[in-house]
């Protein structure tokens, strides 16, 4: 498995997604900044991760404040959360995971080993994503038969997460179990998720990969290349309603137009409880500049605007069902998520 997160000694180290495929370069976060710094520039990534991280920078935040003035006030701790939660507006797992911390906090604020309590909380988020997806995976791969061709968007492995996988842990899970899967991977630009990540992750774990550009979707659909898209979420509403990596909404209309399941693999971290429906998710809108440069290569004229919407919602009813570690969610939905959590 990758070693894409790790704490020692209140320090965390993160494995730079930006260089992956071609060099394994760690980042070390001392301080809160440099935590918002590499979850903003995508250092790291990934719902569960981005989750992850906050956790442990809480941990990282409290202790530089306690190191330059000997305590952290319940005001300390609010800034640390409120500077976390706005890296990035559309992952709900954030706000989950902060939540977390901050009932830790209330609970053990005057305890002398607070700072020990809150490093133990942000690893137990840490283990219990690891664990949870493994559940998931195990629930999701009943759903693959051998000899599946499974197309997949963005990257929702091992490194999106604690370190299994949702989308990527469910193929994961079946392919432990023998079976023999293909997998399509797409691109995803502009951050290139797929080609840089899911393609690493897949030819690691030894589970055969082929990558497409995102725009091959449509044909693969039509000429009955694919026969099931399981993609993972970002945020999902009490409807079902879907936010992932833009482009997710579009292989969806493609699935239903050709009879094919779309499942989507998430956490209980990822649903939010507080929504009734997508529309009122909050979609990041990252610099255009991503689009218009490759690493350091302009692809176009300078000055041309460019917009880049990191996620899109699908709507509730092109999905067939969602895997959870608690059980695959049927439709419909609405019913059937309120039950479930
Ligand atoms: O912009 P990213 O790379 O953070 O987007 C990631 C995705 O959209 C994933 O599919 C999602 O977070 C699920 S990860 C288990």
């Amino acid at each position: 498995m990758i070693d894409h997160i790790y704490w020692k000694e209140g320090v965390l180290y993160l494995l730079d997604q930006r260089q992956l495929p071609f060099r394994k370069e760690y980042v070390e976060c001392r301080s809160l900044n440099d935590v918002t710094g590499a979850i903003k520039k995508m250092i790291v990534r990934g719902a569960p991760l981005i989750g992850i991280v906050a956790a442990y920078g809480v941990v990282v935040g409290a202790r530089e404040i306690i190191q330059r003035k000997g305590h952290c006030s319940d005001a300390d701790i609010q800034n640390i959360s409120r500077k976390l939660l706005i890296t990035r507006p559309t992952a709900v797992n954030l706000a989950w995971a902060l939540k977390r911390m901050q009932d830790a906090y209330n609970l053990h604020k005057d305890d002398p080993d607070m700072l020990n309590i809150l490093t133990r909380e942000a690893i137990s988020i840490h283990v219990e994503d690891v664990e949870g997806n493994r559940i998931l995976g195990a629930y999701g791969s009943d759903l693959i038969d051998d000899g599946d061709t499974i197309l997949t968007h963005c990257n929702a492995g091992a490194l999106a997460t604690g370190g299994y996988g949702t989308a990527l842990g469910v193929i994961r899970a079946a392919h432990e179990k023998g079976k023999r899967i293909k997998v399509i991977a797409t691109e995803t630009r502009p951050y290139f998720q797929g080609a840089r990540l899911t393609v690493f992750e897949l030819h690691e774990a030894g589970i055969e990969v082929e990558l497409i550009p995102d725009n091959h979707v449509g044909l693969l659909c039509a000429r009955r290349g694919i026969d099931k898209v399981i993609v993972g979420a970002d945020r999902i509403a009490r409807n079902g309603d879907t936010a992932n990596k833009i482009g997710t909404f579009m292989i969806a209309l493609c699935a239903h137009k050709y009879h094919i399941p779309f499942y989507v693999a998430a956490p209980q971290s990822t649903f939010d409880r507080a929504i009734d429906n997508g529309d009122l998710i909050e979609i990041e809108e990252r610099d255009g500049k991503e689009v218009k440069y490759l690493r350091k290569t302009l692809l176009t004229l300078e000055d041309v605007k460019a917009r880049y919407y990191s996620f899109d919602v699908t709507p509730a009813k092109y999905i067939s069902a969602i895997i959870t570690e608690r059980g695959i969610i049927d439709k419909p939905f609405k019913k059937n998520i309120q039950r479930l959590f």
